[in-house]
């Protein structure tokens, strides 16, 4: 909800929206033996406890901000319960927590629930006891209950890999720039568009646009509704790196915004999702462009940051002007996301396969595919182009084409790997030479981001 003239930008609620919103997950509280009890968030109290837990695991008083922002009643989707914490009960604190953020992410159009994982920490004290991994046992319970089809962390490395997580889907910088690399407006030249802080009031409703049309053009990335930009716009003073919204404008009015803050681990200026259409062209134009990067750069001088820096798709125009004036590449890094039952998964996404199909060679396509996951067998049955059932058996042993253990097969539908990648580097992969041509239609290597919704 908008703030009136006059009325603080972020009121405190008296009564936390979601405080009695939502049920306590299925067999929360667990007794975890020796005082320790495996609870989830119910009030403002809870909030403030785990707010106060999450600074200090973290070591910084920023993420105990975040946490009361998002509990704090007014967040779209999350409600008090999907945030879970263990306490010991000897000494009334909570030593570990996790939390489940619930989004709408879209797969070539298709919309799909998704769970985000945030705020995992254990006190040091109680670390390698299992508490994470008796409270991610009760994330799975609660995704499969909130019916979402995807989990995802963007966490520190290996760890997850052990709850079924695996990389899929590119996150975080994949170029930098410096300051001197960026052109200065060549003399007596006029800049074509201008730039300025975004106004909710007037501007959302275009700059909601922009980003749709960006979004388009990935397979995987969030669906962001009103309530979600509203949410954003509400940032509190103090949460880690607040990201700032500008918009481009020429003689049409706005046709443009970008967004950036700072890099979570350099001094430097990210840009964090951008989309800049002069004329409503895809690819906004070279000028536009340099007229947002000398922005930016000024912005970053202001700061005394060193660098400008890419949170984008690899092919984002953006990235490829950044590339031409001879940015550095960065290994960009990845979400880790666990796919519970890939066959559910691909029954969903139908849609996109059968398109898949209409603008291939093998157009109104007959037959089926088999996939073994080991030890399970997922069977495609297609009908004239349809994908008419999508079967689960355990016996492997019938004759299959693709075999692709479950977490290079998450890679694989999400088209982070193409089949000829994940076979280069997976001896456990393999596909029969007569399976090759549909596979590699199915599932095309693609591109995705997931332009972080705070
Ligand atoms: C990473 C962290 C959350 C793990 O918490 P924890 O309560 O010790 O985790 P658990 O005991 O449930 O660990 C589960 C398993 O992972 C193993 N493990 C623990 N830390 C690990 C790590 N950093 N890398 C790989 N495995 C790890 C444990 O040995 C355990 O294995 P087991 O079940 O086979 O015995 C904790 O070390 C921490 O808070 N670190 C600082 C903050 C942080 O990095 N948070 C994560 C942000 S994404």
């Amino acid at each position: 909800m908008l703030a009136k003239a006059g009325e603080p930008i972020h009121p405190r609620p008296r009564i936390l929206r979601n405080e009695h919103a939502a049920s306590c997950p299925q067999g929360v509280p667990v007794d975890l033996d020796d005082g320790l009890w495996l609870k989830a968030v119910r009030d403002a109290q809870d909030v403030g406890r785990l707010a106060a837990f999450n600074a200090s695991v973290n070591q910084d008083s920023a993420v105990g901000v975040l946490t009361r922002w998002w509990l704090g009643g007014t967040h779209p989707t999350v409600t008090l319960p999907d945030f879970l914490y263990v306490e010991d009960t000897k000494r009334n604190e909570i030593v570990s927590t996790l939390g489940l953020m619930i989004q709408t992410w879209a797969y070539e159009g298709v919309p799909l629930q998704v769970g985000q994982v945030e705020l995992v920490g254990t006190h040091p004290d109680y670390r390698g006891r299992g508490l994470i991994r008796a409270q991610m046992e009760v994330i799975e319970r609660m995704l499969e209950a909130r019916g979402c089809v995807l989990s995802c962390i963007e966490g520190i490395p290996y760890f997850y890999r052990q709850f079924g997580y695996e990389y899929a889907i590119p996150l975080g910088s994949c170029a930098n720039l410096s300051l001197n690399q960026v052109p200065a407006v060549a003399e007596g030249q006029k800049e074509p568009v201008t730039v300025r802080r975004m106004k909710v009031d007037t501007d959302l409703q275009t700059v909601m646009a922009l980003y749709d049309a960006q979004a388009a053009e990935l397979c995987v990335v969030p669906v962001r509704n009103e309530a979600l930009w509203r949410y954003q716009g509400s940032a509190p003073p103090g949460i880690p790196e607040p990201p700032e919204t500008y918009v481009v404008e020429d003689d049409t009015g706005v046709m443009g915004y970008f967004r950036v803050r700072k890099n979570m681990w350099e001094p430097w200026l990210e840009f964090m999702e951008t989309s800049v259409r002069p004329g409503g062209h895809v690819w906004g134009s070279q000028d536009a462009l340099l007229v947002v990067l000398r922005f930016a750069k000024g912005l970053a001088k202001e700061r005394k940051y060193a660098k400008l820096c890419f949170a984008l798709p690899k092919s984002h125009p953006l990235v490829m002007v950044a590339n031409d004036l001879g940015a550095e590449s960065e290994r960009q890094y990845a979400w880790q996301v666990h796919i519970a039952d890939h066959a559910d998964f691909l029954r969903r996404i139908a849609p996109a396969l059968e398109r898949r199909l209409a603008h291939s060679l093998l157009t109104g396509f007959s037959g089926s595919l088999g996939i073994n996951t080991m030890p399970r067998l997922i069977r495609l049955q297609f009908e004239q182009g349809r994908l008419v059932s999508v079967a689960q058996v355990d016996d492997s042993r019938e004759q299959v084409v693709l075999r692709m253990p479950p977490l290079l097969l998450t890679q694989l539908v999400l088209g982070y790997r193409s089949c000829q990648e994940i076979i280069d580097c997976h001896l456990d992969a393999r596909v029969h030479p007569r399976a090759r041509q549909l596979v590699d239609i199915l599932f095309p290597k693609t591109e995705s981001f997931i332009y972080q919704a705070i």
